[in-house]
């Protein structure tokens, strides 16, 4: 093109005043002052904040006293820490184009988030742990901006969970931004969501139907013909498929429009094998949104059991609570989740359900990359309050779940709640407020809920399409072999209803070791580690043996802080992980499931903690995968054995001092160090 004629063009781009520019979104998490505390005038642009913190997001008020727990000498059963309000306060510096939108994006504030903008109201949102925005655009004005946010956690009877195994972490916990978009753009009010619904309808070899509904909304004072176009495209980037629609928006109105797609010989996202992943793209004059893609089929029913493109797929894994990490709450980085998940993944889940409330929107985008199953929740746990208002707020909840989180091939079942412990005040209201919102905005998933407390055919129970039980035989009641039993009856009592084991744990500290242990008192101090192996060493084993169960979930993967504990070796702590909370000791139990789960070859000694040994003649009990293992005694080398049901076991009598053990199996090596002596101090 002659330079001349180039040049011209750009400067005429540049010069139109509404020069289109594409959705922008610039990160807040700088640059905050901090208040903890209620503070009356702090939303006035001319408060001073100077004396505040200086923090940056994401970030908590409860990082440092997750861990005050409750101290049973003085009869304090429950640890406290702080729920109440606190400010954050920054400048926004912005000059405003005139027919663009401003958005602020909140990925997760618990519990009342209340944001003013130059003293003005801009928003207020109920709820701990979805995305939500607030259009500021009314309220910004060229240059310096005071932003000011009250954030309080306090326990309101409005807003579900009211209670449960866990703190309500308060703050900005998670990352704020600035959206900027074109008057006219894909919706950004949709429950918090893109805005935009893709739906795998119908798979065969040579091809598969997507279908795509995307909001559009017309925030300009005026009716605008607009263009839709839809591309779906493949991992390297490529088309694969697109359509594009046009019609009218009149001002100030949101319109869905829907297309339908076909992607030629699609590359099935098939779980742990091959999570292959397309992109759906929306572009309607100057706007972009992009949400992930995978063409799957899940399906679950009592003849079938679960079937993951048409083909039995197992489901097992663990429960993950919020994303956290010791001392800082649940404030934490994309970096610390993808540890997470590579922990989970190592160990070889399939499945992950994410208790309790909906998490951080990268753990599904994790998810998604490692094809790993996802049951993600509404945060209804223990107890439900009469009110309207705790109904509108948990369909809010729930509704928040679903539209941010429907293109996730990950997510494969909406829970409707946990452990619902009472029927006074009803709670079926509830439950079933929930199920009809999940249904109405998504008919490609089934609903499930985790009952633990009342009949297991109570009507809570019934509302969701499948049901999962909260069973821990062999830890607060019962036998380690009682939850065969028990989930034989439950199956004959209710043979057309899908059923599922969504928890079944053990508490163990790595400090306690105890070899042979004797049965652990859970709410007591001592938590042996070899009797959460043994636990799960018996558990998993009958569970393994039903595969009319549709789900195992082990609770839990991580040590979590919970007010209401004050056992094991610290106050404050729920240690039924499989990991510590620092995530630096996968304990035994973890091993125990890498070595059923995983197919990377693996060999692990347990008891490795458990030293000095008090007896001479001791038992060496090995973990793996491989069909026979080599063990070695300071350096001479033992039978090999071979693996039944992914363990071997040897008997061997340690000399005074220090003692090498070394277990291999193929080129993986295990090496523990023992030690013993016969004198006493
Ligand atoms: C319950 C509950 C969890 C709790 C767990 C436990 O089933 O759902 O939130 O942490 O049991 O007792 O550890």
């Amino acid at each position: 093109m002659p330079k001349l004629l180039l040049g011209l063009l750009l400067t005429l781009a540049l010069a139109l005043p509404n020069a289109a520019i594409a959705r922008e979104k610039a990160s807040l998490n700088a640059a905050w002052m901090f208040h903890k505390g209620d503070v009356p005038t702090a939303s006035d642009p001319n408060f001073q904040a100077d004396t505040w913190q200086a923090i940056e997001l994401p970030h908590t008020y409860n990082a440092s006293d997750a861990g005050a727990g409750g101290d049973k000498a003085r009869g304090e059963e429950e640890g406290v820490y702080y729920r109440g309000p606190a400010w954050y306060r920054r400048d926004l510096t912005v000059t405003p184009q005139p027919g663009k939108r401003y958005f602020l994006q909140f990925e997760g504030a618990a519990l009342i988030t209340e944001a003013y903008l130059n003293g003005k109201s801009v928003g207020r949102h109920d709820g701990g742990y979805a995305t939500f925005r607030f259009d500021i655009t009314d309220a910004l004005k060229s240059g310096r901006n005071v932003l000011a946010v009250k954030v309080d956690n306090t326990r309101v009877n409005h807003i579900a969970p009211l209670t449960g195994d866990f703190n309500v972490f308060g703050g900005l916990y998670r990352n704020v931004w600035l959206v900027t978009a074109d008057g006219i753009h894909v919706d950004l009010m949709d429950h918090g969501g893109p805005g935009v619904y893709a739906t795998t309808k119908t798979i065969t070899n040579a091809s598969a139907d997507i279908h795509v509904k995307s909001l559009i909304r017309n925030d300009t004072a005026t009716s605008a013909p607009v263009k839709v176009r839809t591309t779906i495209l493949d991992a390297s980037g490529k088309t694969v498929a697109q359509s594009t629609t046009t019609f009218t928006v009149a001002a100030n109105t949101t319109v869905p429009t829907e297309t339908n797609l076909t992607v030629k010989k699609p590359r099935l996202w098939a779980g742990r094998s091959a999570p292959y992943l397309y992109t759906v793209k929306i572009e309607t004059g100057s706007d972009t949104v992009t949400v992930p893609l995978g063409v799957r089929t899940f399906t679950i029913d009592v003849k079938n059991g679960v079937l993951l493109n048409g083909k039995p797929y197992a489901v097992y894994g663990a429960n993950m609570q919020q994303p956290g990490r010791y001392g800082k709450g649940t404030a934490v980085s994309d970096a610390e989740i993808d540890e997470d998940m590579q922990i989970m993944d190592e160990m070889g889940v399939t499945a992950l359900r994410l208790a309790h409330m909906q998490h951080h929107p990268r753990v599904y985008e994790e998810a998604d990359r490692r094809g790993i199953l996802i049951s993600t929740e509404a945060p209804l746990v223990d107890f439900i309050d009469a009110s309207d208002a705790f109904k509108a707020n948990a369909v809010q909840q729930m509704q928040e779940l679903i539209a941010q989180n429907y293109n996730h091939p990950s997510v494969v079942v909406w829970g409707l709640g946990n452990e619902i412990r009472s029927n006074d005040p009803d709670p079926n209201p509830v439950l079933a407020a929930l199920q009809s919102t999940a249904k109405a905005m998504d008919t490609s998933r089934p609903t499930a809920y985790a009952h633990c407390c009342l009949a297991d055919d109570d009507p809570v129970a019934l509302h969701s399409d499948i049901v999962s039980y909260n069973k821990y035989f062999g830890w607060y009641w019962g036998e380690f072999e009682d939850i065969g039993k028990w989930a034989d009856e439950v199956h004959a009592k209710l043979p057309n209803r899908v059923i599922g084991i969504s928890e079944y744990g053990a508490g163990a500290s790595i400090l306690h070791q105890e070899d042979l242990p004797k049965r652990t008192v859970p709410q007591a101090y001592w938590h042996p580690e070899q009797y959460q192996s043994a636990y799960h060493e018996a558990n998993w084993k009958v569970l393994k043996a039903r595969p009319y169960l549709w789900s195992n979930f082990i609770w839990v993967a991580f040590d979590f802080p919970s007010f209401r504990r004050n056992e094991g070796d610290r106050p404050a702590i729920n240690d039924k992980g499989l990991v510590t909370e620092d995530r630096k000791v996968r304990k035994d139990a973890y091993y125990w499931y890498q070595a059923n789960w995983s197919d990377k070859p693996m060999v692990h000694i347990t008891s490795s903690r458990d030293t000095p040994k008090r007896v001479r003649k001791v038992t060496v009990k090995v973990y793996s995968n491989a069909a026979e293992v080599r063990l070695r005694l300071n350096g001479v080398d033992l039978a090999v054995q071979p693996v039944v049901d992914h363990m071997a076991t040897w008997k061997i009598e340690l000399k005074d001092g220090d003692n090498v053990i070394e277990a291999t199996a193929g080129d993986i090596t295990d090496q523990v160090m023992w030690s013993y002596t016969d004198k006493i101090g």
